[in-house]
């Protein structure tokens, strides 16, 4: 058996197209329907192999990822890789701009370089409101094992996925959402896909499933926070322990102690702690959702059990109180301004050495986003920025360049909001290759926002309450401002950013709330290589699916559902377990 394994490995290392001499890591993907009850009343959530949340995808930088997807839904499916940068290889980016998504009962193959990146990220369906349902999981990077990481090895690894939920379906939340109806407050948090622990019998009812954390006294463990949910900011705390923050979304960070983090959705923060209490009884894990008012909203509070191997009993009495600043705006803000590069922690660096002295970079442009609360445009509830709200073409746009399809979208987005009534559009933003781009985030709305670019990662040099202008400039981090691919910006107020133009693709930015983003708050950046050259963007892969004007061009593929339930059972376990022993194999082959 391991001989045979042997020859597959070798055969599969020698021969797989890729980068050469990088390692590949193989996975099999059935993604379908899967019936769990996690607030107690039965619905339909999105599974990874029959597992909600999926499973963790575990490499290290450069290796090759290659995921062979079968869409087991009943509708179109697209994974995005959040944080993930595709270098010179938009084409597996898994947004509609970029990529046709899957028809139903069809399969499809990802392939893609985790180039120069280190860090905790995750994937989830990009399209249809789908990440409602579930469908995410996580993507580690780890460091090459020849790149110190600027803390001693954890003693364990736990990864936490936190979001709102609602016991309505994805396909019911669309049909609000298409009828102009507002989502009101989620029915929950869940944690690891799982309700909150009964910590209090009128709040929570009897026989909900919960997660727990199984930790050893005296040891320490990295935790990997993902906010997956549609639109509620949380704060994560964790019941008489210190969080020290040492990643976020692919850069380590300067460490510090919080006893609590707020953490928006789309984010992404690694944390170390160490098991150091006297375990008279568990602990509290708490997601809770923030800047609302906490007396109506004590449902909508995620709790799992942090479970000492040595406790004494249950976790009891009330949980850990959340900052007290309703009426103190800074506090948050504060907070995230602490988060900082560490620069002389060793890593992948995601940009060329350049951009590491970043201030000392002239931008070549700078573009000013506003958002607003959802407006009408032609009887429909949309949200825009700039005053534009973005429809998809039903071609996507990387493939219309490929194809010299012309109209398919215009270059023509306005660095400044548009003034005037808001508009429908497919309009995006011309970026310069290897140019340095601003980018001011101005939310005009009431709720909180969090923006995300695909392709890139952005230090996030400054935020504040109140309109941007030409002397923000003046109090801009100029030199640790983390380099991360998705921010917050706080209700009335800026965040800006500063990005290296030098990965050539169609690159999405977008509201990381579902629902803004459902209803158009999107754009995307096009960078062109100038020079004609195959160095500077990989060729379309073979596989590349033909949508829209394109149509005619895709060869049709028989559906072939498995059912999530097969799956899990028999059938693909088979193989799947290969893969993994291939996975490890590989592993510790290279
Ligand atoms: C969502 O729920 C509605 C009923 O409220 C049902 O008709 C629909 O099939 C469900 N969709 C999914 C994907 O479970
Ligand atoms: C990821 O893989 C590495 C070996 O490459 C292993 O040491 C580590 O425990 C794995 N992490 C998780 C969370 O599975
Ligand atoms: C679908 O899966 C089959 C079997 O794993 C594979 O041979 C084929 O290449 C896949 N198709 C695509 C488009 O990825
Ligand atoms: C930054 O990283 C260095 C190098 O790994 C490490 O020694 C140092 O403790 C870190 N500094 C802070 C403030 O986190
Ligand atoms: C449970 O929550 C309710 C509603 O917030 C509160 O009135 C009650 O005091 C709580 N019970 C306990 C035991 O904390
Ligand atoms: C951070 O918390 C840990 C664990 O509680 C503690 O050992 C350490 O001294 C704290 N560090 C700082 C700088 O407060
Ligand atoms: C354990 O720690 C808690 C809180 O820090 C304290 O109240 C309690 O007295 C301690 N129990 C023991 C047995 O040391
Ligand atoms: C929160 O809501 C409660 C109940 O409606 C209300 O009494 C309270 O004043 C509100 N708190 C704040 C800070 O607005
Ligand atoms: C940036 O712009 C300034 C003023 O226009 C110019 O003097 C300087 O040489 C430029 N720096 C770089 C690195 O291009
Ligand atoms: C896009 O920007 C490039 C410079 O980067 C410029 O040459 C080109 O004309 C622009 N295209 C449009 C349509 O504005
Ligand atoms: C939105 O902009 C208007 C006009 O500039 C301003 O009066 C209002 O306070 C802003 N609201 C927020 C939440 O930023
Ligand atoms: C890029 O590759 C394509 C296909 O291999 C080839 O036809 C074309 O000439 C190449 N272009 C350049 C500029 O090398």
């Amino acid at each position: 058996m391991s001989l045979m394994l042997f020859f597959l490995a070798t055969f599969l290392l020698l021969f797989h197209p890729g980068s050469a001499g990088d390692p590949f890591a193989f996975f099999d993907w059935d993604v379908g329907y899967k019936t769990v009850s996690p607030l107690g009343v039965k619905q339909q959530v999105i599974a990874v192999n029959g597992e909600f949340p999926g499973p963790i995808v575990n490499v290290s930088t450069n290796w090759n990822v290659v995921v062979n997807v079968l869409n087991d839904l009943d509708e179109p499916l697209l994974l995005t890789w959040n944080g993930i940068q595709h270098r010179k290889n938009c084409w597996q980016d898994g947004v509609l701009g970029t990529t046709c998504p899957i028809p139903s009962g069809w399969n499809w193959t990802y392939q893609f370089q985790v180039k120069d990146q280190i860090g905790s990220f995750f994937y989830f369906p990009s399209t249809g409101f789908q990440r409602a349902a579930g469908g995410f999981g996580g993507i580690i990077v780890n460091n090459r094992d020849v790149i110190a990481v600027p803390f001693d090895k954890p003693d364990g690894d736990i990864t936490l996925f936190i979001g709102d939920w609602y016991i309505k379906n994805h396909t019911d939340l669309r049909k609000m959402l298409d009828n102009g109806k507002d989502l009101g407050m989620p029915d929950g948090v869940l944690i690891n896909g799982k309700g909150p622990y009964r910590y209090n019998n009128s709040l929570v009812p009897a026989g909900i499933d919960y997660e727990t954390i199984n930790v050893q006294p005296g040891k320490t463990y990295r935790f990997r926070i993902h906010n997956v949910g549609i639109s509620t900011s949380l704060n994560f705390r964790i019941q008489n322990h210190n969080m020290k923050l040492v990643e976020t979304e692919g850069s380590y960070t300067v460490q510090q102690n919080y006893t609590n983090l707020d953490i928006h959705v789309g984010q992404s923060y690694s944390f170390l702690v160490t098991m150091d209490q006297n375990a008279s009884s568990d602990y509290y894990i708490v997601a809770s959702a923030r800047f609302v008012n906490e007396t109506i909203w004590k449902r909508v509070t995620g709790v799992a059990i942090l479970h000492y191997s040595n406790s004494k009993g249950k976790a009891s009495g009330p949980l850990p109180d959340p900052p007290q600043d309703f009426y103190d705006k800074t506090f948050s803000m504060n907070q995230a301004r602490s988060v900082r590069w560490n620069l002389s922690a060793g890593a992948a660096r995601p940009n060329p050495q350049g951009s590491f002295r970043y201030a000392s970079i002239n931008v070549t442009q700078a573009y000013l986003l506003r958002s607003g609360p959802p407006v009408v445009i032609n009887g429909k509830r949309r949200a825009t920025l700039n005053g534009i709200s973005y429809v998809p073409p039903e071609t996507p746009l990387r493939l219309a360049d490929q194809y010299s399809l012309k109209g398919v979208y215009t270059l023509d987005f306005p660095e400044r909001p548009l003034k005037g009534a808001p508009k429908l559009g497919r309009s995006i933003i011309n970026g310069t290759y290897r140019g340095f781009m601003e980018i001011i985030f101005q939310n005009n709305d009431t709720n909180i926002q969090s923006y995300h670019m695909d392709g890139y990662a952005f230090f996030v040099v400054g935020m504040d309450y109140g309109e941007w202008t030409e002397n923000s400039r003046g109090t801009y981090n100029k030199g640790d401002g983390v380099a991360r691919s998705t921010v917050q910006v706080y209700p009335g107020a800026w965040t800006a950013v500063l990005v290296s133009l030098d990965n050539v693709g169609i690159w999405n930015v977008r509201s990381e709330n579902l629902d803004s983003w459902y209803m158009g708050q999107e754009v995307y950046v096009r960078v062109v290589n100038p020079e004609s050259t195959n160095k500077t963007e990989l060729p379309i892969p073979d596989n590349a699916l033909k949508c829209g004007q394109l149509e005619k061009f895709q060869n049709l593929q028989t559906p072939h559902h498995k059912t999530a339930s097969s799956s899990i059972t028999t059938g693909s376990s088979g193989p799947l377990v290969l893969f993994m022993l291939l996975l490890v194999y590989i592993t510790n082959f290279s």
